[in-house]
């Protein structure tokens, strides 16, 4: 059994990686309406790994024989100042959600949960690569900055970015 106090922290949580999918959702659309189609494919993947997150603490939270417990979703914003706004914007997002993580693991840690600590260790993995793969974008939209050229193979490469497969995500280990 979950205590309390974890579930609604799970429960929170779930509601935050169901809001980066939506968030990268907005973004994917504001790409698309750039006609920048390979990023807006690369956020669209993004907003599907977030919904598989969002999967794993549903899971996660049924396996205990916890509550889910959904909640309102807040909007989306729907502009940015432009394409490097979009990802710098997603790296702030992100660091927002390890803070968020670290302190859902701080609290499986004062609830004494060892099967929620096992479970948050793999989400503590996915934020440093998470970050790391935004800083990355970051660093090649500055090389390049308004070069036609170098932006069109930044669209091309991310374009390729496999589609998610949801369950097989959310039942990873
Ligand atoms: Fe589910 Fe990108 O954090």
């Amino acid at each position: 059994m979950l205590s309390p106090k974890l579930e609604d922290a799970l429960n929170k949580q779930l509601n935050a990686e169901m809001y980066s999918s939506y968030l990268y959702l907005a973004m994917s659309a504001y790409l698309h309406a750039a006609d920048m189609d390979g990023l807006a494919h690369w956020m669209y993947v993004q907003s599907q790994e977030e919904m598989a997150h969002t999967m794993k603490f549903f899971n996660f939270i049924n396996d205990r024989d916890g509550r889910v417990v959904l909640d309102q979703l807040p909007a989306p914003p729907s502009e940015w100042k432009g394409i490097l706004d979009v990802f710098e914007a997603t790296l702030t997002h992100e660091q927002e959600v390890t803070a968020l993580i670290n302190g859902l693991a701080d609290v499986a840690d004062d609830e004494n949960d060892r099967a929620a600590k096992v479970f948050l260790q793999w989400f503590v993995s996915e934020q440093v690569e998470e970050e790391a793969t935004v800083k990355g974008i970051i660093q090649k939209l500055k090389m390049v900055g308004d070069s036609g050229s170098g932006l069109y193979m930044i669209d091309k490469e991310l374009g390729a970015r496999a589609a998610v497969d949801i369950n097989a995500v959310a039942a990873e280990e």
